[in-house]
């Protein structure tokens, strides 16, 4: 997500905290800011745009300081915009704050505040509350570290932050819940930053700060302790990787680190929207009467949005029993689309600007039809111009073939979903279990994540398959699509995709010695008539691959090879998961034919051409 750096010793701060944030430059950002205790107090500059509009404006303010705190931002609250930048301040401009990640619970703590008095806002962000959250305990007890204690101990969510005292000019205090944070040792000289190739021109002795972490850190010590306040002994790692491998967090690609971060992209998805007894809040979003009234939903989308979306026809149909038409958005502007005011129209897109997508959207907006966005990038068109958007929160995607985007937009339509079924009386048992699933998802990931070997090994297997299929039932049927893709995008190998039931009805025909068929079985319904496709390809001398759950021995039995994935009771997300082992087994097989994974040839990340 967002980039972070820090500085305090005797160098020049400014700078290096500003070439820390360039070298996080390929993460993506949109806007960025830099805070340093000049002889006044604390000055910040920050501005929208590329680093070079931050740097330009730094030149010619020609800082010297010797204590600096610099923020590259991906918007999550708020657009892009000078205003939202980091860093932000508390009502006394004293306390000066970066942070990444997300504060679930600010709407509650800016209400808390409000009874004890104004609370100035300059900004849209989630990260000016905790601003001010610290500046009022700094207020209360003149401690600044304690200030910070005191604070996080009131804030929920996923977050890194990183705050400046003007009071207390050579301490930068840090702490760490859930977003990395790594700190870096020099000789009279500290650093932080939010990934480790920010240091490694400075420094390869790092301190990676565990979850919970505080830390108080002057240019001649690192004082760290946890949750509880109880002193730690830093563990001090000396890191050997050169830049490149840095860049990918120890990764040998980008599409390996962001197949890793699905558990975290979903628990940042559904961060403050699913809450504990089962609501779902979807924060400034569509009138209620549109979220009672529609009696259709159109979902139009792209490549692996366009996958995720046929996730989303299993989910509204199954729990609201209200028709859903899944459209390709490069068909349907051309294939003159019955559109109704009882309609909405979701738009799902990772980039926010593939032109297809966007096309659509506009053709609808025309006809006055309610839409709503799915989004990853934030501020992108597609979140602008809808009327109403809900991003996904996977964090920047590099890698050309989408993964943890797809993820986070199942979760994201599954929210949806809740949401709708809360509102109008949806299934009540579809949407209890879609509930509880969707709640563990990052951990059902997080565990098949942990079976990743056992993926490898199939890959070792099939990887010099001429062809391969991709075959499910129902949902799974959804997901062989997304499967496919991923092969052929990334390994170059030719498929073949479809529902298990329709190969009779031709494609078996391509069935011989050598064909690899890859059948998703995670529904206990369909179980057995995908059994029986199994062995239609068997007999024809085909090898069999299925994902299937932890709960079904028998298809393990019957299959060449089965990789499994945890018992998950809703179809939908069973079958979501399931994608995971798929998005491995794809990039293993593209690494033993030994293809550029991250930049698969003829692809574009984000297709802005019709
Ligand atoms: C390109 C990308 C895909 C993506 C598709 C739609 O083809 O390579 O990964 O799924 O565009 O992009 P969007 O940004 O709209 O999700």
């Amino acid at each position: 997500m967002c980039g972070i750096a820090g500085y305090v010793g005797s160098r020049e701060a400014v700078s290096i905290v500003l070439d820390q944030l360039k070298r996080l430059e390929y993460r993506g950002y949109d806007s960025a800011g830099v805070a340093w205790r000049s002889g006044n107090g604390i000055a910040i500059l920050k501005k929208e745009g590329r680093l070079d509009r931050l740097f330009q404006e730094v030149t010619q303010t020609k800082p010297t300081a010797h204590i600096a705190i610099a923020h590259s931002r991906w918007a999550t609250h708020g657009k892009p915009s000078d205003e939202n930048a980091h860093p932000h301040t508390d009502a006394t401009n004293r306390i000066a704050v970066i942070h990444n990640g997300i504060i679930e619970n600010y709407i509650e703590l800016y209400q808390e505040m409000l009874q004890e008095g104004e609370v100035p806002l300059k900004s849209e962000t989630d990260t000016e509350i905790a601003a001010h959250l610290i500046g009022r305990e700094y207020q209360k007890t003149g401690d600044f570290v304690e200030a910070v204690r005191s604070a996080v101990r009131k804030l929920r969510g996923a977050f890194a932050m990183v705050i400046l005292c003007e009071d207390e000019p050579d301490k930068i205090v840090a702490v760490r819940n859930a977003s990395p944070l790594v700190l870096g040792i020099g000789e009279s000289e500290n650093f932080l930053a939010s990934d480790i190739p920010a240091l490694l021109p400075y420094t390869r002795d790092v301190i990676v700060m565990d979850e919970g972490d505080l830390a108080v850190i002057t240019s001649d010590r690192i004082h760290l302790e946890d949750a509880a306040g109880r002193p730690k002994l830093p563990k001090i790692t000396h890191v050997d990787w050169d830049i490149e491998a840095a860049e990918k967090g120890g990764y040998e690609h980008f599409m390996l680190k962001e197949i890793h971060e699905q558990p975290d992209a979903i628990r940042a998805c559904l961060a403050g929207r699913l809450m504990k007894d089962g609501t779902v809040k979807l924060g400034d979003t569509l009138d209620e009467k549109v979220w009672t009234g529609f009696d259709r939903i159109l979902i139009v989308a792209c490549g692996t949005a366009y996958h995720a979306g046929l996730l989303g026809e299993f989910l509204f149909e199954g729990i609201l029993r209200v028709p859903v038409e899944v459209y390709y958005a490069s068909e349907f502007r051309y294939n003159n689309p019955i559109l109704r005011p009882t309609d909405l129209v979701l738009f799902i897109s990772q980039s926010g600007e593939t032109a297809d997508t966007l096309a659509a959207l506009r053709l609808v907006k025309e006809e006055g039809i309610p839409t709503l966005g799915i989004v990853n990038v934030v501020g992108s068109s597609i979140a602008r111009e809808c009327d109403s958007v809900l991003y996904t929160q996977a964090g920047p995607e590099i890698c050309v073939a989408s993964t943890k985007a797809y993820s986070a937009q199942v979760a994201s339509l599954a929210l949806v979903a809740l949401y709708a079924s809360h509102l109008r009386g949806g299934d009540r048992e579809k949407t209890a279990r879609l509930q509880t699933a969707l709640a563990a998802m990052p951990e059902f990931l997080a565990e098949v994540l942990r079976r990743r070997e056992e993926i490898e090994a199939v890959a070792h297997d099939i990887h010099q398959a001429p062809l391969m299929f991709f075959l499910g039932r129902g949902a799974d049927a959804a997901v062989a699509l997304e499967g496919a893709l991923k092969m052929k995008e990334i390994a170059y190998i030719p498929t073949q995709e479809s529902p298990a039931g329709e190969m009779k009805h031709g494609p078996l025909a391509l069935v011989e010695n050598g064909v690899v068929a890859i059948f998703g079985i995670t529904n206990p319904v369909t179980r057995d008539k995908s059994l029986s496709n199994v062995k239609e390809v068997a007999a024809r001398g085909g090898t069999t691959v299925g994902i299937i759950l932890d709960s079904d021995p028998l298809s393990a039995e019957v299959l060449d090879r089965s990789i499994r994935i945890p018992h998950i009771d809703s179809p939908t997300i069973a079958a979501a998961v399931s994608a995971l082992p798929l998005q491995l087994l794809a990039y293993h097989v593209a690494r033993l034919r030994g293809c550029d994974i991250d930049k698969p040839r003829n692809l574009a990340k984000s297709v802005t051409v019709e």
